[in-house]
């Protein structure tokens, strides 16, 4: 079969032969139709992410849609190495298989989980969000921000403040439901001072870490002892900024911060992910959920995997 090979880390895939996967017990072989490109494709063939992989060459690709020998359309997920969705076939547990509505095409089914799931999950099982609390999104200008301006509000949130850099980007937000933006690209004592006037903040989705992470925890901080701050819950969910942050004692003693993090590893159990799926596909199947995609053929992958020009869009293999 094609697929996206990875033979060397720190090179893009290529659109190679490999050899077609065989089903084991309780695993099903995806006849995949649409694969999107993500940060974690990406970081893994980096080999910068936690999740590595183990062994090269392997096909790249986390999840997919595509169709199970008995016709039936899923979306699936976590396929079994060396294999991945970004091939002509897959193999994954049966398990990991959500059938998919027919009023979602398979760019959208394909695109939205991860993204959409980033933000759903941790608002409600990590952050636990009540309803009319102010939600800060660092990052809101990528797929996944925008997502989470959307799916904060559909949950409840009464204010959300979206972060980010693009500026051509940061007016369309309201559009998508954001009550606020700041602007990342200023100095850091004018970017606290945005924070300090935004907030404060219930829940923090930040997709960034690094520096953007680091002034607003300054920002956070008290300069009294006898000062009553109020919880916030962060939840560390990318690292598009920088892989580590500067976190003063000062920080964690004066400031209500609570700080979790969301992405595999336990953090979230596994049954939320299936329990959430019929609402994210009832809002996508309404059309309420916006997410910009474009569809690349699969035999482009090389070229795809190096394109700077899909700022806050997602492109979406087809085999
Ligand atoms: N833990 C999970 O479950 C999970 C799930 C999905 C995604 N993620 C992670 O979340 C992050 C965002 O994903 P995405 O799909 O939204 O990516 P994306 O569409 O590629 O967007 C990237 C975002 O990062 C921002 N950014 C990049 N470099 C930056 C920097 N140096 N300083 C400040 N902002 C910077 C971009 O801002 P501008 O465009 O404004 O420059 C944009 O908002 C990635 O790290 C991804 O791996 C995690």
């Amino acid at each position: 079969m094609k697929a996206a090979v990875l033979h060397t880390f720190g090179q893009p895939p290529r659109f190679d032969d490999f050899p077609d996967p065989q089903a084991g017990p309780d695993e099903v072989i995806v006849h995949v139709r649409a694969a999107s490109l993500k940060n974690v494709d990406k970081g893994r063939a980096l080999g910068t992410h936690y999740d590595r992989h183990a062994e090269l060459p392997v096909v790249c690709g986390l999840d997919g849609v595509g169709v199970l020998d008995d016709g039936t359309r899923v979306y699936c997920g976590g396929p079994r190495p060396p294999y991945g969705t970004m091939a002509e076939r897959t193999v994954v547990s049966r398990a990991w298989t959500v059938a998919v509505p027919d009023a979602i095409d398979d760019i959208r089914a394909a695109a939205l989980p991860n993204p959409a799931l980033s933000s759903w999950l941790p608002l409600v099982w990590r952050a636990k969000l009540e309803r009319g609390e102010t939600v800060l999104i660092l990052g809101a200008t990528g797929v996944a921000g925008k997502l989470a301006i959307q799916i904060a509000k559909h949950l409840g949130a009464g204010r959300v403040v979206a972060a980010g850099r693009n500026p051509r980007m940061l007016e369309t937000l309201s559009d998508l439901g954001a009550d606020a933006i700041v602007a990342l690209d200023q100095s850091d004592d004018d970017l606290a001072a945005a924070f300090v006037r935004e907030g404060p903040f219930d829940v923090v989705l930040d997709y960034l870490w690094g520096r953007p992470t680091t002034v607003l925890l300054d920002a956070l901080t008290g300069h009294d002892l006898k000062a009553e701050s109020s919880r916030t819950r962060l939840i560390e969910i990318g690292s598009m900024a920088g892989p580590t942050i500067a976190l003063s004692a000062a920080t964690l003693r004066s400031s209500g911060i609570e700080i979790y993090g969301s992405g595999g590893g336990g953090s979230i159990p596994r049954t939320a992910i299936f329990e959430t799926f019929p609402s994210l596909w009832a809002l996508a199947a309404a059309g309420t959920l916006r997410i910009d995609t474009e569809a690349v053929p699969l035999a482009d992958v090389e070229r795809a995997w190096q394109r700077q020009d899909v700022a806050g869009r997602r492109l979406v293999f087809v085999p």
